[in-house]
């Protein structure tokens, strides 16, 4: 089986709205993205998403979505005082000048049968080359946080260097790490 990279400009509304039904598969019914929120994140930053597709029929097989978010909402979601709801309110930052950015990895999901394979490596590797890119250009990322909702966010966490550093208010751990994966 062949899969396909997409990121930024390559993604059409259409395939963010699919990953919100990929989320619909792997997601509890109250973490899913809303899909009209999303479409307005992606046109905000459309470089907030990652996703891989099913070359042989074009189907969306998983997704990352990193949002950059305001310094104050990322600080105060790494201390457990803000909800993933909330920060859904402002949403994502543009990446518009060179400067510090937070980064928020807000989902990650793959269609069950593709799990274990080679899309979750795709997805990572792709994101690691974007953040050199990123840092290259003198966007320099100072922190990262995920709130981890199932036992494979949490695994993912770990391996990525994010420790856990507090609790939701939603009740679910809260992962952290300094400055970025990519040159672990
Ligand atoms: C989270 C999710 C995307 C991970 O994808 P996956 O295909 O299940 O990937 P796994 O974590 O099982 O990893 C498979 C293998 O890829 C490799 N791998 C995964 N991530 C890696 C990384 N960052 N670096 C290096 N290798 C990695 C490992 O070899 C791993 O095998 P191991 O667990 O035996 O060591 C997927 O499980 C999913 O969609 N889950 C449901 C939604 C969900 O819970 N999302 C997280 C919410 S916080």
């Amino acid at each position: 089986m062949k899969f396909k990279v997409k990121i930024g400009k390559e993604i059409s509304e259409k395939m963010v709205r699919d990953a919100c039904a990929v989320d619909a598969i792997v997601y509890p019914e109250n973490m899913r993205g809303d899909p009209d929120s999303c479409v307005g994140f992606f046109r905000k930053n459309p470089n907030i998403y990652t996703m891989i597709v099913n070359s042989d029929n074009n189907d969306l097989v998983g997704y990352i979505n990193m949002m950059p978010l305001k310094e104050d909402d990322f600080k105060k979601l790494a201390l457990g005082k803000f909800s993933d709801s909330e920060i859904m309110k402002n949403g994502p930052v543009a990446y518009d000048k060179p400067g510090k950015y937070w980064i928020y990895c807000c989902s990650i999901g793959i269609v069950p049968k593709y799990q274990n394979s080679a899309p979750v490596l795709m997805l990572i590797s792709t994101v690691k080359s974007f953040i050199k890119r990123l840092e290259g250009k003198g966007f320099t990322i100072a922190g990262m946080a995920a709130e981890a909702i199932s036992q494979d966010g949490e695994k993912m966490c770990k391996r990525l260097g994010f420790e856990k550093v507090c609790k939701s208010t939603a009740g679910y751990p809260v992962y952290a790490r300094k400055g970025h994966f990519a040159d672990d």
